[in-house]
């Protein structure tokens, strides 16, 4: 399959990252083309652990093409210390792209993130900090600054300068903040543009030659489907598409260039940030899951919300991005935990049954899940390596989530080293 993206399905924290590195190890080209810093992976090659933020997966790989497409937003500070820290390692950087229309993240726009989090008080979204939020309003605003305009030192210098002003007095006047210091930003970030320069390529220029020279390519995901800015649980949700469709605007790409779209999900349902979240467990079943599966944040290390599968938002996610393919991970985790459940559809207070994940929030706070009832199972089932090595019981809860997703599930995650993944 020469052209594959993966997904994220839920609210992010899938494994992506595992599903990623075994399709990028077979890849020549990886982009990421959606979100920022906010997105956290690990990977584990040669006994050695890299942390990954912005940098995509490929870079493990010395022969692979790495690219970060034009829907991206790039924080450079910690862009170069992830740079420098590969290469501290022994890691090349040397096939790493960045397209010429990814904004940047500026410290305004981190400032701002905190500030507006901090006045919509208890109704804070709960982001990650990194002013993900605020860089793509100014995209959208048309006030952004890009990659292009960051290696310029006169671009960017009155660039910074008109929207730093603006910046200054929305953070001092709306929001009583420490207003930035332009001066001392223009000069960090022209020796980070200095830095970026040898970088900077057409992404989407990259990605087609790529694919009409035959080479295989992945699009890793970042984020997921109910993080998406219109199809997730807005305004809980990150402020870029981690859809399929996302992936191919993000790139500079058309989708009929797209051969395989996988989705990953966990086995269970987990979430950082706030929101209604209908399977949420609060209680020591959802602590125990926490605990097995490791359930705390990659990039802020908070400890994530456990629920059960949720297959109306997986059949949503099937649906919004195409999907081809189940991944479903961690299956392990669910060991010993005693009997499972599904939730196969939402019921209203009414008692009007939702079969569809709905728009609006306060139709999703007041939805009850409706569960089917699962057997468990406590077989240790980290050395199983084809399907037909699980115990029965998992082999049926499996079929049962491509049922009811609609979905054929094509891995399955049960340990977390990229060995322990089971091919369909
Ligand atoms: P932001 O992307 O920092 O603006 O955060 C918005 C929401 O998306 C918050 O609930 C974050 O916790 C969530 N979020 C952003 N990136 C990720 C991710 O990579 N994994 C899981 N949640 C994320």
């Amino acid at each position: 399959m020469p052209a594959n993206i993966v997904i994220g399905t839920q609210w992010g924290d899938e494994g992506k990252g595992k599903v990623i590195d075994i399709l990028a190890s077979r890849a020549q080209v990886v982009v990421r083309s959606q979100g920022g810093n906010n997105a956290g992976h690990t990977v584990v090659s040669g006994g050695q652990t890299y942390k990954l933020h912005l940098v995509p997966s490929g870079i493990l790989y010395p022969e692979t093409m790495c690219l970060i497409g034009a829907g991206v937003v790039l924080d450079p500070k910690d862009f170069i210390s992830e740079l420098d820290e590969m290469e501290r390692r022994g890691v090349s950087t040397a096939n790493l792209k960045i397209d010429p229309r990814a904004h940047i993240v500026m410290p305004w726009h981190v400032r701002l993130d905190g500030l507006s989090e901090k006045f919509r008080g208890g109704n804070d979204i709960g982001t990650t900090g990194r002013g993900i939020g605020p860089t793509y309003m100014d995209k959208y605003e048309r006030c952004g600054i890009r990659m292009c305009d960051l290696v310029d030192p006169a671009v960017l210098a009155e660039k910074a300068r008109a929207t730093g002003r603006l910046k200054n007095k929305i953070i001092t006047a709306v929001y009583e903040g420490e207003a930035v210091d332009i001066e001392a930003v223009i000069k960090e970030y022209n020796a980070y543009g200095e830095r970026l320069k040898p970088y900077m390529a057409d992404v989407s220029v990259l990605t087609y030659e790529a694919a009409k020279a035959g080479k295989t390519i992945l699009f890793e995901g970042a984020q997921a489907t109910l993080l998406d800015i219109d199809f997730g649980t807005y305004p809980f949700v990150t402020s870029s598409h981690p859809l399929s469709g996302g992936v191919t605007i993000g790139t500079g790409i058309g989708p009929k260039m797209i051969d395989n779209i996988i989705g990953v999900a966990k086995a269970y349902t987990t979430r950082v940030g706030k929101g209604p979240f209908p399977t949420e467990l609060n209680d020591a079943t959802g602590e125990t899951i926490r605990n097995k599966g490791g359930e705390f944040g990659t990039t802020t290390g908070r400890p994530r919300r456990t629920g059960w599968f949720d297959a109306v938002i997986v059949r949503h996610s099937v649906r919004v991005n195409g999907l081809d393919g189940l991944a479903i991970n961690k299956l392990d985790t669910l060991a010993g935990i005693g009997d499972l459940k599904i939730c196969v559809g939402y019921v209203k207070p009414d008692g009007t049954q939702l079969r569809d994940f709905p728009a609006s929030l306060e139709e999703l706070a007041d939805c009850a899940p409706v569960y089917e009832d699962f057997p468990g199972f406590d077989d240790d089932i980290t050395a199983c390596r084809r399907f037909s090595d699980l115990p029965e019981t998992c082999q049926r809860y499996i079929e049962r989530l491509e049922e009811l997703c609609e979905c054929k599930v094509c891995m399955v995650g049960v340990g977390p080293d990229r060995d322990q993944m089971i091919e369909r």
